[in-house]
């Protein structure tokens, strides 16, 4: 059973770097999930690109509860995850990653919690430390010894999509503390804080946001800069997934919710 999961987002779509890769699917209540599980340095590791293999679901069509419960189902502890996001602030440029520490969530459409009250159950999880601090250390160490740039922190404003944003959004975003911008990391770190497992997110910057930019938006830009950068990204998580143990492991998450009985849907 894999304890090890990467959801990977825009230009992440390719798990090669696995070896012996199988095909799966489970369901759940929330509907179909197919996945690809492999193994990566002796670990079982499983790989869920977050638009579908080929970047044919849109952000608010995400099926984020589903995801996020297959992955627990299947026995995983750890989510590293992959997003592409414009930057609104001037020293986060295009190429840049950034281990972000923040959201500001501007969803409007999204099912944002696994505990609608069914059976009495309302549960309201704390989030004063969204991403998890110890995934978030052993990002920067990987980091540091591939000699990759990475921004230790950054607030990630969430956006509906999936169209662009306006620049004036995009200033009131800036405004509010918003670094980043991009359209799939809320609900999907609320629901893995939920379902009690570490999750952080490596963004990477492949464009200045609407308005900052002085050309229009394209997702071709965005695309193209993921993928120029794709090896770094991927090494980047796979270094992670080898030193995960000589980072000392102390989060709060298996725990998130414990006042409520814990996650136990
Ligand atoms: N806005 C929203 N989402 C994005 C962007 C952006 O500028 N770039 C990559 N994902």
């Amino acid at each position: 059973m894999p304890e090890i999961a990467i959801i990977g987002g825009t230009g992440v779509y390719d798990p090669s770097i696995l070896t012996d890769i199988h095909d799966d699917s489970i369901t759940t209540p929330f509907g179909e999930v197919s996945f690809k599980t492999g193994i990566y340095n002796g670990v079982e590791v499983a790989f869920i690109p977050r638009h579908g293999s080929h970047h044919s679901i849109p952000p608010h069509k995400i099926n984020y509860r589903a995801n996020i419960w297959a992955i627990k189902k299947i026995g995983v502890k750890k989510i590293f995850a992959t997003t592409a996001v414009g930057s609104l602030n001037p020293s986060m440029k295009p190429g840049d990653f950034v281990l972000i520490d923040q959201f500001l969530d501007f969803t409007k459409s999204r099912i944002t919690t696994f505990f609608e009250g069914k059976d009495g159950k309302v549960v309201h999880a704390d989030v004063s430390e969204p991403y998890c601090p110890h995934l978030r250390q052993v990002l920067k160490k990987a980091a540091g010894e591939l000699g990759i740039t990475a921004h230790m922190g950054g607030t990630y404003v969430c956006t509906e999509g999936p169209r662009f944003e306006t620049p004036a959004e995009i200033k009131m975003y800036a405004r509010f503390g918003g670094d980043l911008v991009g359209m799939t990391n809320v609900p999907e770190v609320t629901l893995a804080h939920e379902a009690e497992m570490c999750y952080a997110t490596v963004s990477m910057v492949t464009n200045q946001a609407a308005g900052i930019s002085q050309t229009p938006l394209t997702h071709a830009e965005v695309v193209a800069t993921m993928e120029k950068n794709g090896a770094n990204i991927k090494n980047l998580i796979m270094k992670s997934i080898e030193l995960l143990t000589s980072v000392k492991e102390e989060c709060h998450c298996a725990s998130t919710i414990a006042e409520f009985g814990g996650f136990n849907i």
